[in-house]
Order: C-alpha cells, then sequence, then structure tokens
C-alpha cells in the first residue's frame, strides 16, 4: 500500500527540543513524521522513521518518498564538546543536512525551517541591547562555526527558507536533565553543587514555549533570518536564582576566570527586529516558564 503524502516532518524528533516540536504539530492537527536514528518509544501519535541522516543521501531519499508539507530541522550536533570532538560528524549534520534540505526544499510548495543558534556570534561583544537578525554573525566554537556555515549553505539553496536562531532553552526534558534548567535541576538531584557564571550572559527560552513560537513563524510563510530571544536577558547564575527561587542557594557561584573558561562565549543575548511583528504573542515571561520548568 502507498504511503500518504504531506504532512509535517520533524527532523531530530527525539531531542530537547525536537520531542516539543512533536507535540506542537499534533496538537495542530498535523500529521507528523518524526525523524532521528532512536526514538519512537515515547508513545506519541506520530509515525516514526528511524534514520541516520548523516548518511549521505538519506534525507532527499526520504522526503521524496513522504512529500510533505512542512519540514522542521532540529536535528544537529548540538553540544559544543561533541563538535569540538569531532567537527566532520559536526560538519556533515549541521552543514551538509541544511544543504541537502535547502536544495530539496527550492522549487517545491513545501515549507523548510532550519533551527539555528545564538552561538554564532560570541567573538565578538554584541550592539546595544543584543544581536540583531543583520549583525554579522562572529562564531567562537566549531559547533557555532558549522551552524553559521549551514544557514548560509541553506538559505544559497533555497532563499525562501527560514532560519530561526534561538538562545540557550530551559524547561522539560521528559526528565533526561537536558537542558538548561533541567541540567542543573538533575545535578543537584545526584547531590552536586553547580558552578554558575556571574559574567556569562544568555536570553533563555521555554523550549516548550519555543516550539510553539517556530510553528507560528513557520506558518507566516516568513524568509530568512528571524531571531526569537527569551523574554530577559540574564547570567547564568542569575538564570538559577530564578530557577531555585529561594535561598539558601544549592550551587556556587564566581567568574569564568575562576574555571578557566574563559573560552566561552561571554554573551550571546539575541534581540529581534523581526520577531514581534511576525508573532501573534511575545515568549512566556521567564518565571511564568520557570514555575512549570521545575519538579
Ligand atoms: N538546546 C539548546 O539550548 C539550543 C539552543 C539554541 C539552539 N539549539 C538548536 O536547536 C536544535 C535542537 O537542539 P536540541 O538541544 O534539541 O538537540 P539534541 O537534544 O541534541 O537533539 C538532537 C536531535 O537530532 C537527532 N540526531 C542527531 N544526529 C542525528 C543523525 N545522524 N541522524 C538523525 N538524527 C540525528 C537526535 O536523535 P538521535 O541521536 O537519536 O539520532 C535528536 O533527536 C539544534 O539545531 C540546536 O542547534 C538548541
Amino acid at each position: 500500500m502507498g504511503e500518504k503524502r504531506g504532512g509535517f516532518v520533524v527532523l531530530g524528533a527525539s531531542g530537547f527540543l525536537g520531542v516539543h516540536l512533536v507535540d506542537v504539530a499534533l496538537e495542530r492537527g498535523q500529521r507528523v513524521h518524526a525523524v532521528a536514528r532512536r526514538g519512537g518509544a515515547g508513545g506519541t501519535a506520530a509515525l516514526w522513521h528511524p534514520a541516520d541522516l548523516a548518511a549521505p543521501g538519506v534525507l532527499v531519499a526520504l522526503l521524496d518518498r513522504l512529500r510533505p508539507d512542512a519540514v522542521v530541522l532540529a536535528a544537529a550536533v548540538s553540544r559544543v564538546d561533541v563538535a569540538e570532538r569531532d567537527p566532520d560528524a559536526a560538519r556533515r549534520l549541521n552543514v551538509d543536512v541544511p544543504a541537502d534540505l535547502g536544495h530539496w526544499a527550492a522549487g517545491r510548495a513545501a515549507r523548510a525551517l532550519l533551527v539555528s543558534t545564538d552561538q554564532v556570534f560570541g567573538a565578538e561583544p554584541p550592539p546595544p541591547g543584543g544581536f540583531l537578525e543583520d549583525t554579522p554573525v562572529a562564531p567562537l566554537s566549531v559547533y557555532g562555526h558549522t551552524k553559521a556555515e549551514g544557514e548560509a549553505a541553506f538559505l544559497d539553496a533555497y532563499p525562501s527558507g527560514l532560519v530561526v536562531r534561538l538562545p540557550l532553552l530551559f524547561g522539560d526534558s521528559r526528565g533526561r536533565g537536558l537542558g538548561a534548567s533541567d541540567a542543573l535541576l538533575a545535578a543537584v538531584a545526584r547531590g552536586e553543587r553547580p558552578f554558575l557564571f556571574e559574567d556569562e550572559w544568555r536570553t533563555p527560552l521555554d523550549a516548550r514555549d519555543g516550539a510553539e513560537l517556530l510553528v507560528d513563524l513557520l506558518e507566516t510563510g516568513a524568509r530568512g533570518v528571524v531571531h526569537l530571544p527569551g523574554p530577559e536577558r540574564l547570567t547564568r547564575a542569575e538564570f538559577a536564582e530564578r530557577l531555585f527561587q529561594r535561598p539558601p542557594w544549592p550551587f556556587d557561584r564566581g567568574p569564568r576566570a575562576a574555571r578557566g573558561a574563559q573560552s566561552r562565549p561571554r554573551d550571546t543575548c539575541l534581540a529581534s527586529s523581526r520577531a514581534a511583528a511576525l508573532l501573534a504573542r511575545a515568549p512566556l515571561a521567564l518565571d511564568v516558564a520557570l514555575r512549570r520548568a521545575s519538579p
């Protein structure tokens, strides 16, 4: 029997962000095709397609078969340390796969969105107010470099495509200790005492909220680069205070220099000149989202 065409493809559907994208698309009545190497045990109503997207030709063959109406690429080598250890693997997933998606989507009716990151910045300080969509990229890490190259390759091949840069994500990781809040909660639950920097600034966003806004942006038909900053600019230590709400704090704090961590991007705070005009609502207030993220 032939496979039904159309639907909404989430590439990287088992990831921290991907599970929320799957949920949001299902809630909006889409037939969702979920793609990752492993996954499908979550019991969602999505149709699972286990696939290694790093293997040449796999993505295009899958999309040719499914002929979806919409594709969100959230699969990535997303960890900075993993990308530093294996730059070739990072390049395959963060550059070659977006390029292939762009070539596939160009000239088709399907809409495609590449999820990107604030880590395309960091080598230069931000302009006042934060990095805007037209600020030239200046990554520090292999991860940031490959994501920036992936953006360019995707948009070169598919100029009507949409790239959305997300900031540090927090929120529900389904008990996996992923993301800015669950990683801290899990470390404290293990009896550790995390060290939080007082001189590293981010604009954190709730992953579920981000997934909703990403799907909203895809539905607008917008093209080019859009930033989706969280509602507040704050340090890692301030973020932890807002998560744990009141002393005694279960973490220590100090400058990055105390841990020899100065090579990390100091400030990747995003700002947007486009998101407010495209979206019907702003991201959730930080404390509202954090209350949802806390146990
Ligand atoms: N997390 C953040 O704070 C953050 C912030 C800004 C931007 N972003 C961006 O958001 C996107 C999602 O990030 P995330 O945190 O959700 O990442 P993640 O938790 O590491 O998830 C990555 C997803 O990609 C899949 N994947 C990895 N390699 C694959 C391969 N070779 N073939 C098929 N699937 C593969 C993974 O599943 P398998 O391993 O089972 O294949 C998983 O579903 C990325 O583009 C990232 O750059 C994340």
